[in-house]
């Protein structure tokens, strides 16, 4: 019987543990989670999502205070258009995050940064390019780009002098959507190093509709394989979403998979960055109270639990601090829905807001709980302590429980 130890992941003449650690955006999968993975032999994700708050959380910077203040007298406007970013700052925030990141890296393992192209930071094009070269700048290994479609992103690095030297991948959730990138890219002579294929049970935004429920993913992982074959293309494949113990990853990596891609597991890790209190909700959590809805402003399905406090909380938009979402109009869904509301009851104190959610706001307070399908199996991979709460594990029991089960059992913590 193989197990996930049996396979490597081959970028070239070197070789990884095949378990990636997904990004988890707003420092959930933090750097202490993502070098642990790295330290392994595998690879792991930072993100860069909402990089100036993480650099003033992790190093005393004050970004997010000097943004406010330079736009407070927007603040009741509900007109955003003029809340930019200072590209400088961009530049700098993600430099610290994935400087220190890299320097503190042990081991033979990779550290990618997870940047969503859906963070359209009221500057899609220039916002995208500065994260990038900046991350490339810093010496990360290389980039995931995660929620959107990718088409353009990669000629916005074609002049960086580690264009062709870092790896660049994408994350798909069809065998088309990896077919039009391949045909928008073909004039670049620069294939993707990787391409994550996430399916319908993963966390954090979903790429398919609410028919979610109608796809599974070995099912779109072999009709990727067929298509690579038929175009005689070698793009090692990562399969993500639902893989929820080192034999589901086996099945995988003996269909065609090079790697799997992994995160609900490690929610719960010591070193993810979710408060502790928000990790017993994970584990508290039964099927029932996961669902899917469409709160979030970029447009796409989110998983979440159910109780989560950004469900429903009317709070004042936020732009002027944070506005990660807002198009390159200074738009966003939730201050469409925000108006609403507050034009429906002009004298209400406090407001509902159940149409969408100001999710830079939730998620920064880590109080947006979005999480994989499987987060209710996550109790049956720890134990309980006596005063009833769970244990949370190290992220290395977790990475090598992956690595080395079979039978499809979950080690349980010391
Ligand atoms: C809490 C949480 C937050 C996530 N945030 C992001 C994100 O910011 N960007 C992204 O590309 N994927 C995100 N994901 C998806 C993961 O990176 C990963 O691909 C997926 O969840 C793997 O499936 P699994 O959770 O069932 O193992 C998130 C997942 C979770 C559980």
């Amino acid at each position: 019987m193989k197990r996930v130890d049996d396979f490597r992941l081959k970028f070239g003449k070197k070789e990884y543990v095949p378990i990636i650690v997904g990004g988890m955006g707003v420092d959930i999968s933090t750097a202490e989670l993502a070098l642990e993975a790295a330290r392994l032999g595998g690879i792991g994700h930072i993100s860069d999502a909402m990089v100036n708050d993480v650099s003033d959380r992790r190093f005393d910077t004050s970004f997010v205070k000097d943004k406010t203040r330079f736009y407070k007298h927007n603040i009741d406007n509900s007109d955003k258009s003029s809340v930019k970013f200072d590209l400088g700052v961009l530049a700098e925030a993600t430099r610290r995050h994935v400087e220190s990141t890299m320097q503190a890296k042990r081991g033979d393992g990779l550290i990618f940064v997870n940047c969503m192209e859906k963070l359209t930071m009221n500057g899609p094009r220039e916002t995208l390019q500065v994260r990038m070269a900046s991350a490339l700048d810093a010496g990360v290994d290389g980039i995931t780009l995660s929620a959107g479609l990718h088409l353009g992103s990669f000629g916005l690095l074609a002049d960086h002098p580690r264009f062709r030297d870092a790896k660049l991948g994408i994350i798909v959730s069809s065998v088309r959507a990896l077919q039009i990138f391949l045909r928008k890219n073909a004039r670049l002579n620069r294939l993707p190093d990787f391409v994550i294929v996430e399916g319908p049970l993963a966390g954090g935004h979903l790429g398919f509709g609410m028919d979610w429920a109608q796809y599974d993913l070995a099912t779109i992982i072999a009709e990727i394989v067929q298509f690579l074959k038929t175009e005689q293309l070698d793009i090692p494949l990562i399969a993500a979403g639902g893989i929820f113990t080192g034999s589901d990853a086996v099945s995988f990596l003996e269909n065609g998979s090079a790697a799997v891609q992994v995160a609900t597991r490690f929610t719960v890790a010591n070193e993810c960055g979710l408060p502790n209190k928000v990790k017993q909700e994970y584990f508290k959590a039964s099927e029932e109270d996961i669902i899917v809805n469409t709160i979030s402003p970029t447009g796409y399905p989110m998983r979440m639990l159910k109780n989560t406090p950004a469900i429903g909380a009317g709070i004042r938009p936020n732009c002027e601090a944070y506005g990660y979402l807002l198009d390159g109009n200074g738009n966003c869904a939730y201050i469409t829905a925000y108006n609403q509301e507050v034009a429906l009851h002009p004298k209400s104190k406090t407001i509902s807001v159940m149409d969408k959610t100001c999710l830079c706001t939730h998620m920064r307070n880590f109080n947006c709980w979005t999480c994989g399908h499987y987060t209710y199996r996550l109790k049956d991979t720890t134990r309980r302590l006596d005063d009833g709460s769970y244990q949370t594990l190290s992220a290395e029991h977790i990475f090598k429980d992956y690595q080395f089960s079979v039978d499809q059992k979950v080690a349980l913590p010391e």
